[in-house]
Parts: structure tokens; C-alpha cells; sequence
């Protein structure tokens, strides 16, 4: 017996493979690539739909969100090797009856101040109505890849969102929520399984809807001590990885591999490699040799190079992605991509020529 949905099963078969080969961390005849926030920010024709719509519209139409998915996959002709459906972390908070806008940063009016604030997000998040429309846009993101490219789906970790929950916003030194941590630790540890609860139902929805592998963003993993990090975040991605998989195997859909990434934790790679994830995602900060060290080869990694970098030269590029490739070498199990998102503002010719050298390099060094 099988609840697969009807439309997954029609999608055209995959032409590439690449990633959920690397992903399981089987062999490659080259290493894939993909680009973290490829499908928004730099690219023309993203940039003109911003211009006559607002940015949760976007995400809100299964039409329009799957032409900015596709964007990418087009604009760098073969080049890449996946693409992310077009969404935001923050649907979550949405979906739990917060208001937030985007203008042009994140923002909500009103914030969780106190525990009793609790009171105000909805109980039972019917997450089929609240967040279907992310389900459709896969689905019909599915059909226009047309066996392309896998498609990514993708969720923010329950301490990522808890803290733009608190904070009303970005922050840069997390005061507000880090201050809940300390003061309401058990509130605290309310709100962040509320949120993994949403999260695990959310996610296995996307595979439903035809997701084929997934991402979880813990952006702000960094701003936790490791202690704090291994008390408030771990166990929380750690449930995730075994809920989802689980609810999958119970429902009869096939397992998709799942990618950690949690920014600014290098202190965690070991405990992140143990945690039911089979890719942990590296930021720029973190040597090759020392991810290959504590992830001891039970995961794949993917990453790293820093954003920054397709700031300067051509050659400057080409030969910082060479060096990457040649420090993760031909045998790794590794992903490549940068170590954050592709920062706006950047030349999307500059992304063409790393994703063209880590073709070209990862190929070499195989022969
Ligand atoms: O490839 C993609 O871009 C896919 C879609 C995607 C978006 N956000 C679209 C978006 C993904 C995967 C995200 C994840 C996300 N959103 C994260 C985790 C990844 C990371 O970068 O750490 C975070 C922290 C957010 C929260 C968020 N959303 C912020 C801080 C902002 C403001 C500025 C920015 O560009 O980051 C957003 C808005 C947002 N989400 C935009 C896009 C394309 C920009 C919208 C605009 O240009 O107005």
C-alpha cells in the first residue's frame, strides 16, 4: 500500500543523477554543483518579477515560483546540477499565524516577546492548507524540469526560525532570543519543538510533492556556543532526520537524502555526521582537510567556497575553485557549492565561471 501521489509518479525519469549519487556517497565521474539562493537575487528575470510583485506573491504562485526555480537551471545551460524550489525559511512562522514581511529584509510586526506570547501562534498547524502552495509549486516545478536536474526542497532549522521569531528580524548579535535560552529555557524548548513539528510534517509534504532531496538552513548556528548549540539545535535537526525519514518509510515514499547545513558550527561537524543527515554542508571558514577529519567519511560534505570571492577577477576565481577542488580531492564525497548564498550584487557571469572550472577541474583530476 502506497500514498505516493499520483503525479509523482508520472514525472519524467532523471537525466542527471549527479548529486543524489554524491549525496549517498557513491562514486562521480565529475563533482556536482549547485549554488545556495541560486534562484533568486541575481538573476534579470527574477529581478523584473520583483518589480511587479510582492516577494511572498512570488512564493505564493505555484506559476511564478516554479519560472524563478527554473531561472538558473536555464540562464547557466547545463551547468548546474540541481536546482531549489523558490520559497523562504520564513513560510514556517507564517504557517504558524505569525505576519511577516518582507521589506526588502525580513520583518514581523509583531514578535514573540514572552512565553505568553506562545499563546498566539495556531495549535494544530494544518499544514497541507497553510503551506500547499509550496506542495503545488514543486509539483509542477517536477513537471517543467522534465528530468533535468533533481529538485531541492528545503526548511530552516527550528533555532534559525526561533530566533526570527523573537527578534522580529535579522540581528547581529541575537540578544533577544539568546536571552530566551537563558531566561525561558523550557518555553524555549516549547517553541523550538513546535516549530520541528511543523518542520517534519512540512518537509515530508515536499517529498510527497515531488522533492527529491532536501535542504535544512541552520543559519544562525554560529551565534550559539557549543554547548548552547548542542542544548537547543541539535536534538532538534537530529528528530528531523529520523521523523521525516520515518513518516516517509510509513507512508511508502521512497527516502531522499538529506543535506544539514548550520552555518558558523564548525565545532559540530562531528555531531552534525551523526545525526541521520547524509551531507553536511560547510561554510567557508572550514578547511577541507579538517571537514574530511571530523565527518570521518559517514557523510558527504558540500560546500565551500567563500561568496565573497566571485567579487574579484576571473582568475582569481578560477584559480580558488581550483584549489578547492584539488583540496577535496578526486575520492571525497563531496558537493560543491558556496560556502553561504551568492550575495546580491554579484556578476552571475562570475558564478558561470566557478561552475564551469569546478566542470572542468573535478574532471581533470579524475583522468
Ligand atoms: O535559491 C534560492 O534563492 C531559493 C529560495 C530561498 C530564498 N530564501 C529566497 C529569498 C532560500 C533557500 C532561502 C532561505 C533563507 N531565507 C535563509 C537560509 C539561507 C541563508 O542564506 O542563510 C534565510 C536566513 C532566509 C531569510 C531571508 N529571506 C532573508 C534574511 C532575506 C532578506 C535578504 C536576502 O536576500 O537574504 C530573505 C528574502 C529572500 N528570500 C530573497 C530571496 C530570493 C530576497 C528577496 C528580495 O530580493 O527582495
Amino acid at each position: 500500500v502506497t500514498d505516493k501521489e499520483p503525479a509523482q509518479l508520472m514525472f519524467a525519469p532523471l537525466k542527471n543523477d549527479l548529486i543524489l549519487r554524491a549525496a549517498r556517497g557513491e562514486q562521480v565521474e565529475r563533482t556536482p554543483v549547485w549554488i545556495m539562493r541560486q534562484a533568486g537575487r541575481t538573476l534579470p528575470k527574477f529581478r523584473e518579477m520583483k518589480k511587479e510583485h510582492d516577494f511572498f506573491t512570488i512564493c505564493r504562485t505555484p506559476e511564478i515560483a516554479s519560472e524563478v526555480t527554473l531561472e538558473p537551471i536555464e540562464y547557466y545551460d547545463g551547468l548546474l546540477d540541481a536546482a531549489i524550489i523558490f520559497s523562504d525559511i520564513l513560510v514556517i512562522p507564517q504557517a504558524m499565524g505569525l505576519e511577516v514581511l518582507m521589506n526588502p529584509a525580513p520583518f514581523f510586526p509583531h514578535p514573540i516577546e514572552t512565553p505568553d506570547d506562545l499563546e498566539r501562534l495556531t495549535k494544530n498547524v494544518d499544514v497541507n492548507k497553510e503551506l500547499g502552495y509550496v506542495f503545488e509549486a514543486i509539483t509542477l516545478t517536477r513537471h517543467k524540469l522534465e528530468g533535468r536536474v533533481p529538485l531541492f526542497g528545503f526548511s530552516g532549522a527550528p533555532w534559525t526560525l526561533f530566533a526570527y521569531m523573537i527578534e522580529g528580524g535579522g540581528s547581529k548579535l541575537f540578544t533577544k532570543a539568546k536571552t530566551w535560552l537563558y531566561r525561558y529555557p523550557e518555553a524555549s524548548h516549547r517553541l523550538l519543538q513546535h516549530i520541528t513539528d511543523v518542520t517534519v510534517e512540512y518537509l515530508v509534504g515536499q517529498v510527497k510533492a515531488g522533492a527529491q532531496i532536501l535542504q535544512v538552513f541552520d543559519s544562525w548556528a554560529g551565534d550559539l556556543s557549543p554547548e548552547d548549540f548542542r542544548t537547543f539545535s541539535l536534538p532538534y535537526l537530529h528528530q528531523i532526520a529520523a521523523r521525516v525519514q520515518e513518516n516517509l518509510s510509513i507512508a511508502g515514499v521512497d527516502i531522499v537524502p538529506m543535506v544539514i547545513f548550520a552555518k558558523g558550527a564548525w565545532f559540530a561537524l562531528k555531531d552534525l555526521s551523526n545525526m541521520g543527515y547524509s551531507v553536511v554542508g560547510l561554510d567557508w571558514t572550514i578547511p577541507p582537510e579538517f571537514a574530511k577529519e571530523q565527518t570521518g567519511g559517514r557523510v558527504a560534505v558540500q560546500g565551500n567556497m567563500d561568496p565573497t570571492v566571485l567579487f574579484g577577477t576571473p582568475e582569481k576565481v578560477r584559480e580558488t575553485a581550483t584549489n578547492m577542488v584539488k583540496a577535496f580531492g578526486k575520492d571525497a564525497k563531496w558537493i560543491a557549492n558556496l560556502g553561504h548564498g551568492i550575495m546580491p550584487g554579484t556578476d552571475p557571469e562570475m558564478c558561470r565561471v566557478y561552475l564551469q572550472t569546478i566542470r572542468d577541474v573535478s574532471r581533470q583530476i579524475r583522468q
